[in-house]
């Protein structure tokens, strides 16, 4: 079988981000047959529409690396109950123009980390609206929110929690079972028959 390709993006460019640090994680959980590559959507220009139909460079490469994936692993800080900024506007920009979305119809899994009780647990609720529009397909289980995470991840930002850490390698599990469910169905009937 194929290897399945995920792209991973985290919605934090800070230097100590625990969602960033969380995409390394699973790049060590993953099922054998999988392979994890990171986009960094942290030097992209505030969308504009006005350059949607000719966007900058690294825009066009984020939509490549979109398209050649297999399925999408969302690690979203929470800002202010939602999702932030930063990955918002990749979002934007990969979504535009409406007749070259680049997300339509790709597998996807969320997870967060925050500082605070509640994982990021509202941050990924916005997303998943978010992804209705996208017409995206994010499993919903297990579910990946990592709460307190000053405790979760040591000093040199390794996720050493035991709990989480079996928690996200079954994320990945069934987001590869996802992938590969879609692929199959795709095959049978595209996705815009
Ligand atoms: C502007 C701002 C708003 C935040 N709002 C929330 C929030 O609504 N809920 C929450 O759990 N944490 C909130 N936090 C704390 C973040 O979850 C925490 O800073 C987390 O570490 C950010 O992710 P990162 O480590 O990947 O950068 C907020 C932080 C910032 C800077």
């Amino acid at each position: 079988m194929d290897k399945v390709k995920i792209l991973g993006i985290s919605g934090s460019s800070r230097k100590g981000s625990f969602n960033s640090a969380l995409l390394r994680a699973a790049a060590d959980l993953l099922p054998e047959r999988a392979g994890l590559e990171v986009a960094d959507v942290s030097g992209l220009p505030l969308f504009n529409q006005d350059r949607e139909s000719d966007p900058p460079e690294e825009v066009k490469r984020l939509k490549q690396q979109i398209r050649e994936s297999d399925a999408i692993l969302f690690a979203t800080p929470e800002y202010n109950y939602s999702t932030s900024a930063l990955l918002k506007n990749a979002i934007e920009w990969a979504n535009r123009p409406s007749s070259d979305n680049a997300w339509d119809g790709k597998p996807a899994a969320i997870m967060s980390a925050s500082t605070a009780a509640r994982g990021g647990a509202r941050a990924q609720l916005h997303l998943r609206q978010i992804m209705v529009d996208l017409n995206m397909f994010p499993i919903n289980r297990p579910q990946v929110y990592v709460a307190n995470a000053r405790e979760a991840f040591d000093s040199e930002l390794r996720l050493v929690d035991e709990r989480y850490r079996a928690t996200l390698k079954g994320l990945l599990a069934a987001l590869v079972e996802w992938a590969d469910r879609l692929k199959a169905r795709q095959a049978e009937i595209p996705l815009n028959a």
